[in-house]
């Protein structure tokens, strides 16, 4: 099964209802097709991003010495788990960050590297590409997403919330003061060599996620101890070589690598990303998030709910309604209008548009 992705670029069920709504010139909240929910395989990946002393030069090449710091994350695994083969190229990445930056190192393994787009804020994944999301305040609305390919072409795009819940992705939107670069370690559109794989350096200042604080007053950029939502995708298509040139096999859709294995082909399920928690210290462990369990059970009932409206044109009031299965359904407590709902289990409270609040 393998959803398009919408014109616009992003990977997603095209949602018809939505569709003949357009047409007819409205799009009421139902209209949009209910997501799969995800499978909930693991706890997001998590990451210790340690504070730079330094800022890395960002020039493509990962010999600075503050890279050596900062440890590897895990090798990108499928976008749908562990049910998929393993990804035949090695994708990984590391993070270091300052008051300035978050800086990201990406080594994308890869014998023959290719890449045509050259226009900024085209569809970069047509290219196979390094994808960067960002969702400071982790409630799964406004965040922000970089791609960028071999020649160092980038779209960022920033979200309002996730296609799912009628999202639409704001392509005007730049993020100030970004500095990426790549380095090939082989050549560039040259199917003739082998290649090793291209390098790619991203220092993304916190000014250029201003937009995503909302218009909240007073410093950018997290403090010690903070997590923010964060992940990484590689895109990678099938090739052949036609005419001396690398060629992508037609009909054959694209593999998705990922950092954090978000169980669904949609990147855009930011309560799948993994959670990176910044350093000053080093040696510090990870501290996972000891609400996981809360959130991912109110994304449990969100996910029903949006299944239950389709059947019956309405969300259901309460949980026992709903038919949860596992834990008490007495623990989650549900208001619900035809239109919209909360469910709420302390302190978290997610609403019909997938957005999670705390109390
Ligand atoms: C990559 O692109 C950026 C922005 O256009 C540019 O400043 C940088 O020099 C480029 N460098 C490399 C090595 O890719
Ligand atoms: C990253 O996104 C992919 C695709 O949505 C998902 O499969 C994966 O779990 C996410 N990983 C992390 C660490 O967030």
């Amino acid at each position: 099964m393998t959803p398009a992705r919408l014109p616009n670029g992003e990977k997603m069920r095209p949602p018809p209802l939505a569709a003949l709504a357009v047409i007819v010139g409205v799009l009421p909240a139902f209209a949009l097709q209910p997501p799969a929910a995800p499978e909930v395989v693991a706890a997001p990946r998590g990451y210790v991003c340690l504070r730079a002393a330094t800022p890395p030069k960002v020039d493509g090449r990962l010999d600075d010495e503050a890279w050596k710091l900062a440890p590897w994350t895990e090798d990108f695994v499928d976008i749908e788990g562990a049910k998929k083969p393993k990804p035949r190229h090695r994708t990984r990445v590391k993070m270091l960050w300052d008051a300035e930056a978050l800086y990201v190192a990406a080594e994308i393994t890869e014998p023959h590297v290719w890449a045509t787009i050259d226009r900024h804020d085209a569809v970069i994944f047509q290219d196979p590409d390094f994808e960067v999301f960002v969702d400071p305040d982790g409630d799964g609305h406004l965040y922000a997403e970089l791609e960028l390919n071999a020649r160092n072409t980038t779209w960022d795009l920033l979200l309002t919330k996730p296609y799912k819940d009628g999202g639409k992705a704001v392509n005007a939107w730049e993020i100030a003061g970004l500095k990426t670069a790549v380095a090939v370690q082989g050549t560039l559109n040259d199917p003739r060599d082998t290649d090793t794989g291209w390098t790619v350096e991203v220092a993304w200042p916190w000014a250029g996620l201003r937009e995503l604080a909302d218009g909240a007053p007073g410093q950018l950029g997290p403090r010690d101890g903070e997590s923010y939502r964060v992940n990484f995708s590689r895109v990678e298509w099938d090739t052949e070589v036609v005419a001396g040139n690398y060629v992508k096999v037609k009909g054959r859709p694209e593999h998705n690598w990922v950092w954090s294995p978000q169980g669904v082909i949609d990147m855009h399920r930011p309560e799948r990303w993994g959670r990176v928690q910044f350093r000053t210290a080093p040696g510090t462990a990870y501290t996972p998030d000891i609400d996981q369990r809360v959130k991912d059970r109110l994304h449990e009932v969100y996910y029903a709910q949006r299944a239950y409206r389709e059947k019956h044109s309405r969300y259901a009031r309460t949980a026992a309604e709903l038919g949860l299965q596992g834990a008490p359904q007495a623990d989650v407590a549900i208001e619900a209008t035809r239109n919209t709902f909360e469910a709420t289990l302390k302190p978290w409270t997610i609403a019909h548009d997938s957005r999670l609040r705390r109390e």
